[in-house]
């Protein structure tokens, strides 16, 4: 073993012996039986499986995949179940999302999937759908009212204008600062089906809601962005306690609108820079947010993560584990009423976010 794989593999022994020993466990009733209890969930994201030819896929992604799915299922005691927050293919063909599902099917307990736009745009998330079920659902558990919605759809004139070839759709949708793109939405009978799922759930019942991209606008340009955002926070904001969860950016955000508290997952294949460092139009990353260091490109899993959740009295602590930076933690600060990075509170303490290398 090199230096420095031995350096490596050292450091993501560490992160594991710290990841299963992280005191977020402690199982507590919030408010005796009928009330929401503490469990934790594992949240894995935008792995990017790459299909090169034949059986031979990009590494890097694959390895990132992996990794993740090694370390859920060390942790103790277990999550519940984890959540794949979408992406899991780059170009959305069978090979790819049976690729990354041949990985993840290494992770013990449930896994529930929200749909990337990876996925979606080269048959219209038909094999995704084949293979792991209904794009948006909801399910409850242990006091918890959970929603998983299809946020990467756009306007049906894009989606079924005369492309020469369907991965022609695909690749402009994957492209970033695209002028020949389309902002991506739930859309209005999505809206309709969770209105209605909504109906019925208590206004005290704890929601969590998984959408690929963030239910807020931040950057338009690279669909960091969902149009009728405003329309499904509405939709939302009847309830006393909302966190929605969410893939894409592949990057640490988090931020508070009102009741709902957000937090993005980080991607197991490759970090995003933060969208104001390379504006070419308005982006609006929510004040709240510590940005993270920018990722060094002589370590391939720096900038990359996934994350365990702990969920406790309804509200959610975010677990970011990073194979190759500080593990960070973001979570619901009841005094202040919004989500804090717990290492960063003191502003002299904080790591500026770095513009260059
Ligand atoms: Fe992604
Ligand atoms: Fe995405």
């Amino acid at each position: 073993m090199s230096q420095m794989n031995r350096r490596r593999f050292l450091r993501t022994g560490g992160a594991v012996l710290a990841a299963s020993s992280l005191p977020f466990s402690v199982v507590e009733l919030a408010f005796g039986q009928s009330g929401p209890e503490d469990f934790s969930f594992a949240f894995i994201s935008d792995s990017h499986i790459t299909h090169i030819k034949g059986d031979k896929f990009v590494r890097n992604w694959d390895r990132g995949m992996i990794q993740a799915v090694a370390e859920a299922n060390l942790l103790s005691p277990r999550p519940d179940f984890v959540f794949y927050g979408g992406d899991i293919a780059q170009l959305g063909t069978p090979e790819e999302i049976d690729h990354g599902l041949e990985i993840l099917s290494g992770l013990r307990g449930d896994v529930h999937h929200v749909m990337g736009e990876h996925d979606y745009y080269l048959d219209l998330g038909e094999h995704w759908r084949k293979r792991i079920g209904p794009d948006h659902y909801s399910f409850d558990h242990k006091g918890v009212h959970f929603v998983v919605l299809n946020s990467i759809l756009t306007y049906d004139e894009w989606t079924h204008r005369k492309w020469d070839t369907p991965m022609q759709r695909m690749k402009e949708m994957a492209r970033l600062d695209n002028p020949d793109g389309s902002p991506f939405m739930v859309g209005d009978s999505q809206r309709e089906w969770l209105r209605k799922d909504l109906a019925n759930i208590s206004k005290d019942t704890p929601i969590v809601v998984m959408s690929h991209s963030p239910l807020q606008k931040i950057y338009r340009g690279w669909n960091f962005w969902t149009e009728d955002a405003e329309q499904v926070q509405e939709l939302l904001k009847p309830f006393d306690k909302v966190t929605v969860l969410y893939g894409h950016v592949h990057q640490i955000q988090y931020n508070q609108i009102g009741n709902i508290s957000f937090h993005a997952a980080m991607a197991t294949a490759w970090p995003w820079p933060y969208p104001e460092t390379f504006v070419q139009e308005a982006s609006y990353l929510p004040k709240l947010t510590v940005e993270m260091s920018r990722a060094d490109p002589f370590f391939e899993r720096d900038g990359t993560g996934w994350q365990f959740i702990n969920m406790h009295t309804g509200d959610v602590d975010v677990h970011y584990a990073l194979p190759d930076n500080e593990n960070r933690v973001v979570a619901f600060n009841e005094q202040q009423d919004k989500p804090v990075d717990s290492l960063y509170q003191d502003e002299s303490k904080q790591i500026p976010p770095q513009d260059h290398y």
